[in-house]
């Protein structure tokens, strides 16, 4: 059986006796609900690490109200035998009160690139997740730590905060894993319905259209967007909460894709909230 550690010290002395061992520490932060792409993230850090950590905390500072804190799903027993499949030394589950005991009071945010997107939708998100990010990595002390490319954003905050705070641990995106039909996987795919879930294709759908189109040679961002909007909004049934092309360093948005640019895009599907992105060109051109 996985040991299910619930106290930040008794985490932080088992992740120290490790690497006092020798053993190279990998950590996979996850709000449970487990698909592939968090199993993906597992295996890579499994082959690169000798000891594996995963934390499964609903974290309750990135959700706004009225958002789905309260029905977001979990199911720790059925996560720990998908990660006893994979391989996993550790499962860090702290409860809300472990993480932020009353007093709690210190915050990590960036204004600037938690701005635009999924920053902007939901007020408060980033600092929510950069805060519990940078708790945990302090409470696990892992070497490397594993986010997955579908969440982009996410992805390049923590990479910044890393950077700019001198954090000791080497920050590992691993690409998007898909359903066979194109659908990126997301714990939130619980929420569709069969019908939704056939109109959730129009995300993958868009960026498969506007990569065909930078294939073909088109680098206007304009005309790329325009080519991903019509599939998105033919047939009709998502609405459409942003579609951008932006500079994957920064995200400000650019006019031409070259050498390289991130597709961002996000629909609502019956009230349920999906994000999808696409790397297009090469840094090489
Ligand atoms: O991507 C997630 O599941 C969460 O945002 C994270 C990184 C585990 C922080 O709660």
């Amino acid at each position: 059986m996985i040991p299910i550690v619930r106290g930040c010290a008794e985490m932080t002395r088992l992740a120290r006796a490790w690497r006092g061992a020798g053993a190279s520490l990998g950590f996979v932060p996850t709000m449970g609900a487990l698909h592939e792409g968090h199993l993906s993230l597992m295996r890579a850090a499994r082959a690169r690490c000798a000891r594996v950590v995963v934390s499964i905390f609903v974290n309750p500072l990135q959700f706004g109200p009225g958002e789905d804190l309260e029905r977001y799903p979990r199911d720790l027993e059925g996560d720990r035998d998908k990660l006893a499949a994979v391989g996993c030394d550790a499962i860090f589950s702290a409860s809300a009160q472990e993480m932020y005991p009353p007093g709690f009071a210190t915050h990590v945010s960036n204004e600037r690139l938690a701005a635009r997107f999924e920053g902007a939708l939901r007020p408060g998100h980033f600092r929510g997740v950069l805060t519990v990010v940078a708790k945990l990595l302090h409470v696990v002390q892992p070497d490397v730590a594993f986010f997955g490319q579908k969440d982009a954003q996410q992805a390049l905050l923590v990479r910044r905060m890393v950077a700019d705070l001198a954090f000791p641990v080497e920050i590992v995106v691993l690409p998007t894993v898909r359903a066979p039909d194109g659908l990126a996987l997301s714990s939130r795919n619980a929420y569709l319905s069969a019908e939704g879930r056939a109109r959730a294709l129009g995300l993958s759908r868009a960026l498969t259209a506007a990569r065909a189109e930078h294939a073909r040679g088109e680098r206007r961002a304009a005309a790329l967007l325009a080519r991903a909007r019509r599939e998105l909004e033919e047939p009709p049934g998502l609405s459409v909460d942003y579609l951008a092309l932006v500079d994957p360093e920064t995200f400000e948005d650019l006019e031409r894709c070259e050498p390289v640019g991130l597709l961002l895009l996000a629909a609502r599907v019956d009230g349920t909230h999906l994000i999808d992105n696409a790397l297009l060109g090469s840094p090489a051109g």
